[in-house]
């Protein structure tokens, strides 16, 4: 039995849950995630990632709603973090993906179930504009907490950005700058975790590249508009954030669960990492199809920049999953 096979088809036939693929990898159901959760044992996840709708009236399609009194919203949202705490194994970790007011709800009822507060990653958000008397919004947050000590936290390097025009690094590093890395000359000179992990820097431009412990602002995630031939999915993420996500609180082998699949960037990270996943999404599965069947034939996706259009470009042989190189070099 490989990890992911966790629910016997019986078992997925009474909770309706109906398995749409299966690859070496995982497995994708479609129907509701407390089904799905309900039925996984305690203690068997390694790491839980929840993109949940936002509860602000977006059209998934039939039968999904995106539109409920804020205290059932968050009845509903009780259950699927109870539940995701459950099948955590002890030291697993578990994202949560949200705009700041449901977030900080969350994050109350994490602490009040024992979970361990880790980090408010604020991830930012293509120009909003402010309604009412706020603020622009700018930044969703995603919420980064433990069952207990992590069991894994590997360090994830990211290239420093730069300016577009003028090719100069937008922070200022201060009397840190000295210990920025150079990818593949070591200045730093302590590494204690299990894996450092390099991000691709393909799309940098300049020679040498600069690389940073990541931050708690991500401002580097391109927002996810158009497919190339324009279907929008609403609210897919961009791939590197789901590879950072997993690079970081996983190891290959261990098992991701993404009750919320959507367009499947969860799934199709974790097949490129190789870590099993399973996932659930009540709504139309067909991009998620589509975009998994595409990888298993050798597609990979390609991103321009932090503010460019997704590409597929195909591979001249087909690969099986466990064969795509990483997005990552390790040190
Ligand atoms: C914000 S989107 C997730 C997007 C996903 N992270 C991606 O990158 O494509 C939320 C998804 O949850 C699905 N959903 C809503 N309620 C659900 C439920 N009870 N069980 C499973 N999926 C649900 C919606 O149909 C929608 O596709």
């Amino acid at each position: 039995m490989l990890p992911f096979q966790l629910i016997s088809p019986s078992i997925a036939n009474q909770q309706r849950l109906r398995q749409i693929y299966i690859s070496n990898y995982g497995i994708l159901y479609q129907g509701d995630c407390l089904k799905l959760l309900s039925v996984l044992p305690d203690a068997s996840v390694d790491l839980v990632f929840a993109d949940p709708p936002f509860n602000i009236g977006k059209q998934y399609g039939e039968g999904v709603s995106d539109r409920m009194e804020a205290e059932k919203y968050l009845i509903w949202s009780q259950e699927w973090l109870s539940e995701s705490i459950r099948v955590l194994k002890s030291g697993g970790s578990l994202f949560v993906f949200n705009l700041p007011k449901w977030c900080i709800e969350y994050g109350a009822y994490l602490n009040r179930q024992g979970m361990l507060f880790r980090h408010w990653i604020a991830c930012r958000m293509p120009k909003a504009f402010p309604r009412g008397r706020k603020m622009s919004p700018a930044h969703y947050g995603l919420l980064y907490y433990t069952k207990g000590e992590p069991t894994v936290f590997n360090k994830i390097y990211t290239p420093i950005q730069v300016c577009r025009h003028c090719g100069g690094e937008i922070r200022d590093y201060g009397g840190h700058r000295k210990k920025l890395n150079e990818k593949g000359i070591n200045l730093m000179d302590v590494w204690d975790g299990p894996e450092d992990v390099w991000e691709d820097a393909s799309a940098a431009d300049s020679d040498e590249v600069l690389w940073t412990l990541a931050e708690e602002m991500w401002t580097d995630i391109p927002p996810v508009r158009h497919r190339c031939h324009k279907k929008r999915i609403p609210n897919e993420l961009a791939p590197i954030m789901l590879e950072r996500i997993i690079a970081m609180a996983s190891n290959p082998g261990h098992l991701v669960v993404d009750p919320f699949g959507g367009a499947g960037t969860t799934f199709y990270a974790a097949e490129k990492l190789q870590r099993y996943w399973i996932g659930s999404e009540i709504g139309d599965t067909e991009p998620a199809l589509e975009r998994l069947t595409n990888l298993a034939n050798g597609h990979m996706e390609h991103w321009e920049s932090a503010r460019g259009k997704k590409k597929s470009k195909p591979q001249p042989n087909k690969l099986d999953a466990s064969q795509l190189s990483l997005p990552f070099s390790t040190q």
